[in-house]
């Protein structure tokens, strides 16, 4: 049989990454499709790229469009990512009868259901494992490994500069612009590093990861968001010496319950025993918690050129799997499910509940402690560890911290307002999330 052509466009970090893998495991790949993949045409605005990456032998173009209107190119693999030419480009591809392949997280979780819905008309598949947690196929896992489950939760390490970010602050005091400058040079930050550490990135990858655990539909406006560039290097100090032992990670996570979809992604205490804080550096790791396997943790590479490759080829090997089986069966399979959930809400921040850890600068003063635990105790959130350290600065303000039992969002943000109106707390209070993952 001959090769399927593929189109691929972009040829940055992960459009190099696939050109490479695609061509040094050649012979396994065609072996695992059936076929043999080749890329037969490849759009870049930066020529020197087809130089660098020994394309010099396959049609090259600086305009994406004549790649996805080509007549021969049977799969196109897009990697430009963004919002705009990505997604023209697309649904171009699609109308035009062809299979697609996306790293786009920020398009499939924004602009996922009219992407599907054009390819369902069509009969063409749209893949995008690529586009949640990089090398780890958590989607293919949750889709297939573990579909016959129902998904009870699933929580994630899902952005790698973040969590490279936060571990060098932890082991090595470095400064959060520093090491985020190493990232980028690594490959890691998204084009806008904002994304990375204002949690838009985790939260485009948490919205698929929940669509396809839970059959909702995507809702990337629907969850909440918040990076890691509060956090402070104290925060992490008294979190170790809490109760148990904690470490801040910043999490995805997605949890079923009786209301609705929680849908968010936060800095988040873990207890110190559980595996996945042991996650550090540029690693991603997602725990699932299905009903009838219990736990499982995947664990793996979530950035960089060969590692989010792997996962682009593997979805390329599907679709030339797929091609050769029956047409109408192929869409279900590797686009979306189509969502029989769709009335479910994801529920507002306000609705969830967890534990907290707290941390407020106060007057070292008779009765601070009374009327902070007073305002807690009024409404109904029960302290569970406290530390309080020797006065620091000018020799008369304490630093406070508390973990707290679980309490619904909306009565912590009435009681930080009410701390954070005392005469005797200086400045805002700083929280943090606790989840245990059980
Ligand atoms: N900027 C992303 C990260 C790349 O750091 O995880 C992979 O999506």
């Amino acid at each position: 049989m001959k090769p399927v052509k593929v189109g691929l466009l972009g040829l940055g970090t992960v459009g190099g990454g696939t050109a490479l893998v695609l061509s040094r495991n050649a012979e396994e790949i065609a072996r695992r499709a059936g076929r043999g993949i080749v890329i037969d045409y490849a759009a870049s605005l930066d020529l020197n790229r087809i130089t660098e990456l020994g394309l010099t032998t396959i049609r090259t173009t600086q305009n994406a469009l004549d790649v996805v209107t080509d007549p021969d190119i049977e799969i196109v693999v897009e990697l430009i990512g963004g919002y705009t030419i990505a997604k023209d480009l697309i649904l171009r591809a699609i109308d035009n009868g062809k299979h697609v392949v996306t790293a786009n997280k920020a398009l499939i979780a924004l602009h996922g259901s009219e992407i599907f819905a054009a390819a369902q008309e069509k009969g063409v598949m749209v893949a995008f494992e690529a586009a949640v947690a990089g090398g780890i196929p958590v989607i293919k896992a949750i889709r297939e490994g573990l579909a016959a489950n129902r998904m009870q939760w699933l929580a994630g390490i899902i952005n790698g500069t973040g969590n490279f970010i936060l571990t060098e602050m932890r082991d090595k005091g470095r400064a959060f612009a520093d090491v985020l400058r190493e990232a980028q040079e690594l490959g890691y930050a998204e084009a806008d590093p904002t994304f990375d550490v204002e949690g838009i990135d985790a939260a485009h990858k948490l919205t698929i990861l929940s669509s396809i655990a839970f059959g909702v539909p995507l809702q990337f406006e629907k969850t909440y968001t918040e990076g890691i560039t509060k956090i402070a290097a104290e925060d992490v100090k008294y979190a170790a010496e809490l109760g148990v032992g904690y470490r801040i990670k910043h999490l995805g996570i997605a949890r079923r319950t009786e209301k609705g979809i929680e849908q968010r992604v936060h800095p988040t205490l873990i207890p110190h025993n559980r595996l996945i804080v042991s996650v550090d550096g540029v690693m991603n790791a997602v725990v699932v918690k299905g009903d009838a396997v219990g736990e499982t943790l995947f664990y793996g590479r979530g950035a960089g050129a060969e590692p989010t490759a792997s996962a682009v080829v593997a979805d390329i090997i599907d679709v030339v799997r797929a091609m050769t089986a029956d047409p109408t069966n192929r869409v279900p399979h590797l686009a979306f499910q189509a969502s029989t959930l769709a009335d479910t809400p994801i529920l507002p921040i306000e609705d969830v509940q967890t534990a907290f850890y707290l941390r407020m600068r106060a007057i070292d003063r008779p009765g601070v402690l009374a009327d902070i635990t007073r305002i807690l105790g009024d409404r109904s959130i029960s302290i569970e560890a406290f530390i309080q350290k020797e006065p620091v600065r000018s020799g008369n303000e304490v630093d406070i911290i508390m973990l707290t039992q679980k309490v619904r969002e909306a009565n912590m943000n009435e009681a930080i307002a009410a701390i954070e109106k005392l005469d005797s707390v200086c400045g805002a209070v700083t929280r943090i999330r606790v989840e245990t993952l059980e």
